[in-house]
């Protein structure tokens, strides 16, 4: 049997809609709308693709956004001195720094000095911190939108084993403090896990992000399944796939994500979320 498609297209577009739907009650009691700042350093291709799509997807949702392009050549205390103008603005909720960065600025420096309480990335060793410690304050767009995902396609988690392949800073770690959090109980794998598939086949719950394209495939999955693919790769022909060989691993899961359209478009929605909810605990101490 062919598993279910998580269709993340339309679930983003549903957060997207809630998100509207609460900014227009934020400007009604507050007198502005939330704001975003994202800063772009340099031209990377999917960099400058990826801020506009952020810029613009908070427009649309009735934010005020702003996008600050600044040539490669910038030196991180110049940087910095951007990031410290924001942190002191009134006006400024989120703050959002693409990464990567060039090789001459250091960004954990760059991350730490985000205001955390306008770390719409939840990359602050602060936001980190308190995920770790069962308090969220800032979570990461990324693995909270994968989790929106599993429980708009009603997956129960109170007690299922989850194993998550990747342990990034940006998805894998906190994707499993997430879990771990709903009573999952969480297994990190990597590129070093010895037997990796039989470590994949115990998981109710698989979520796939390493950055190799159809790196799992139906060895990895056991009957039933839900699986997460947050990997986005190209292949030798140049199209796009995740980390799991979808065709292959459909035939055993219950439901599956699609690359693209599956995660992709969750992260900019959940970006907008936070960046509301910034605002929302900025103005009202909530
Ligand atoms: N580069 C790739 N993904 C992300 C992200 O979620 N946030 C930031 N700041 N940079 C990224």
């Amino acid at each position: 049997m062919s598993a279910q498609i998580i269709d993340g297209k339309a679930i983003a577009q549903k957060v997207r809609g809630e998100v509207t739907q609460n900014v227009a009650e934020f400007v009604a009691r507050l007198g502005r709308p939330p704001g975003l700042d994202v800063v772009l350093v340099g031209e990377n291709q999917a960099s400058v693709v990826y801020t506009r799509n952020k810029e613009k997807t908070a427009t649309e949702a009735g934010m005020r956004s702003r996008l600050h392009k600044l040539p490669e050549s910038t030196s991180e205390a110049e940087l910095l001195d951007l990031v410290r103008q924001l942190n002191a603005d009134p006006n400024v909720d989120g703050i959002l720094v693409q990464l990567p960065l060039p090789k001459h600025i250091r960004e954990d420096r760059v991350l730490e000095t985000i205001d955390p309480s306008k770390d719409v990335d939840g990359f602050h060793a602060l936001n980190s911190g308190l995920l770790m410690s069962g308090r969220p304050a800032l979570v990461p767009c990324t693995p909270l939108g994968c989790m929106r995902l599993l429980k708009e396609c009603g997956t129960d988690l109170k007690g299922a084993r989850a194993v998550v392949v990747g342990r990034s800073n940006i998805v894998g770690k906190p994707m499993a403090l997430l879990l771990l959090a709903e009573h999952a109980t969480v297994t990190i794998a990597h590129s070093r896990t010895k037997d990796l598939p039989a470590v994949c086949r115990e998981a109710d719950v698989l979520v796939a992000a390493v950055g190799k394209a159809k790196m799992l495939g139906a060895d990895h999955v056991k009957p039933g399944a839900v699986v997460i693919d947050v990997g986005i790769n190209r292949t030798d022909d140049g199209k796009l796939c995740g980390d799991v060989d979808f065709d292959a691993a459909k035939e055993k899961a219950s439901w599956i994500t699609p690359v693209p359209g599956g995660v992709g478009p969750m992260t900019i929605a959940c970006l907008m979320y936070n960046t509301l909810l910034a605002a929302e605990r900025r103005l009202t101490s909530a």
